[in-house]
């Protein structure tokens, strides 16, 4: 069965050029990215510290692509408003980070963005039962989160497959479409194994912006999500 969803790439910017953002989003986006992810830390929730809605508010101008900003913040509801305000388009959050899940997940709708949970490695799924109806992305880490370049942990292979087959029957049911979004050691040797467990949406920041020609590995990966006919779930 082949996809029947759109396939997206979203290169993080963790590993671009910070001296040269702007320039970055927009080289990428020309590369073929669809979205532009955003990691943003607080060295609270993990161990390292990026950037807040001002270089969001900064970049907006520069792509019309959807900015998905990534929290690793501990709390989360203060930086919604501001990162709605600063242009984001996808706000996700670990739902340890907050109080009230639920409540996080409607914040960021009203502000009129999509809004998403995130599971790090040992993060159950069950996270997700009681909010199918409030979830426009789910993001699974493939890497404990707080840095770029580590390796892809092959457990969440597993949980891909459990997740895509929550999502497929939620929609079954008459339910909305629901991202599955993969983030973490993400490379062009692996993206096809990814994708045939039932990500649909796939962050990669060292595989790209490590390299010199963004429009040849992000070729390479569409090149790779082609030959996924079989999604296994
Ligand atoms: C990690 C971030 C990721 C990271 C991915 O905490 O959420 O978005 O930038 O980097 P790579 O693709 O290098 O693993
Ligand atoms: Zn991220």
């Amino acid at each position: 069965m082949p996809f029947t969803q759109p396939v997206r790439i979203a290169p993080s910017l963790l590993s671009a050029d910070f001296a040269r953002l702007g320039e970055e989003v927009v080289n990428v986006i020309d590369a073929g990215a669809d979205w532009i992810h955003l990691d943003v830390m607080d060295n609270h929730y993990v161990p390292n510290l990026t950037v807040g809605p001002l270089v969001c508010q900064a970049l907006r101008p520069h792509t019309n692509a959807p900015i998905d900003v990534h929290l690793m913040v501990e709390p989360v509801d203060a930086l919604i408003p501001q990162f709605a305000k600063a242009g984001a388009n996808i706000i996700t959050f670990h739902p340890e980070a907050s109080r009230h899940v639920d409540r996080t997940l409607a914040l960021i709708r009203d502000h009129g963005c999509k809004a998403g949970l995130v599971f790090n490695p040992a993060t159950p799924l069950s996270w997700m039962d009681y909010v199918m109806d409030k979830l426009d992305v789910v993001l699974l880490m493939s890497v404990n989160p707080g840095y770029g370049g580590q390796s892809f942990i092959p457990a969440t292979l597993h949980k891909l497959r459990e997740a895509r087959r929550r999502i497929d029957h939620w929609v079954a049911q008459g339910g909305q479409a629901i991202a599955l979004e993969i983030d973490g050691g993400v490379k062009v040797d692996n993206i096809a194994t990814i994708a045939a467990a039932g990500a649909d949406t796939f962050v990669a920041g060292s595989a790209i912006f490590g390299q010199p020609d963004y429009r040849a590995v992000i070729s390479a990966m569409r090149a790779e999500l082609a030959k996924v006919t079989t999604q296994s779930v």
